[in-house]
């Protein structure tokens, strides 16, 4: 039970990443907006690849389920083949974008300042950011967790301030992500304490108003624990979010 005086309301999303992109895509997100009608006091979130983006988002409408982006372009618009802006994430009726997650510092060279880069132009046209961060195995192993963690937050926590309570961050250690291994309850939360007092030093009100979600390898066996947790806000969630059934347990365990 978190303490009372909690006043943000729980976030789950889910991370469809390269999966569901045709009519697999729009039978999952029918399903998950039909689970989460009944479900009060949790936000819902799903990010699919944006084949199906728009008309998912379309198709979403006056539901309770909002849509997010896996990644953006930080120019508006210009000849950028290949790349999709902000304006037109939102033109597709996007709400979110997920920016700097772990596959996307890994596989596509994205750095710190790239992430700030799109937090910036996502912020300013008005699409609310889910930045991920989180260490890899052997930075934990050699204690680093926090060093990189607050490294990674430092880069785009004063943007965040600009408007605080607009975006979200996702704590996502990247040995947990898609290998079946969880932070347990007192490491996530420890993580999560920690970002929430880094954040502090930008302002109270940042520190206080901005969810952090927890990322990787979250099932319905491990959700009550993980969002039972005082800075855990709610989770980003890949592999699970993909079958109706273990999303919406998800969802209905952040409430
Ligand atoms: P996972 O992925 O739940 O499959 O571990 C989480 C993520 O990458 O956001």
């Amino acid at each position: 039970m978190k303490a009372v005086g909690t006043q943000r309301t729980p976030l789950i999303a889910g991370n469809w990443k390269m999966y569901m992109g045709g009519r697999a895509g729009h039978e999952l997100a029918r399903g998950v907006a039909e689970r989460a009608k009944g479900v009060g006091g949790v936000d819902v979130v799903v990010a699919p690849p944006l084949t199906v983006l728009a008309a998912i988002a379309h198709e979403l409408e006056g539901s309770r389920v909002q849509v997010s982006a896996q990644n953006l372009y930080p120019k508006d618009e210009g000849a950028f083949t290949g790349e999709v802006s902000a304006p037109m994430l939102l033109e597709a009726g996007c709400k979110w974008v997920i920016i700097g997650h772990s596959e996307r510092r890994q596989y596509f060279g994205e750095t710190d300042a790239s992430v700030a880069e799109k937090v910036a132009a996502a912020q300013k046209a008005g699409l609310r950011p889910i930045v991920c961060v989180g260490e890899l195995l052997p930075e934990r192993e050699a204690g680093k967790t926090l060093e990189v963690v607050y490294r990674q937050v430092d880069a785009f926590s004063r943007i965040l301030g600009d408007q605080p309570g607009f975006g979200v961050i996702a704590y996502e250690p990247v040995w947990a992500i898609g290998t079946g291994k969880v932070a347990g309850p007192e490491q996530a939360q420890e993580v999560h304490a920690a970002i929430r007092q880094r954040l502090t030093g930008q302002s109270a009100e940042l520190a206080s108003a901005t969810r952090v979600l927890y990322g990787g390898s979250v099932k319905p066996d491990n959700a009550a624990g993980l969002l039972a947790c005082q800075d855990v806000d709610g989770a980003l969630v890949g592999g699970a979010s993909l079958k109706v059934a273990d999303f919406a347990a998800i969802i209905e365990a952040a409430v």
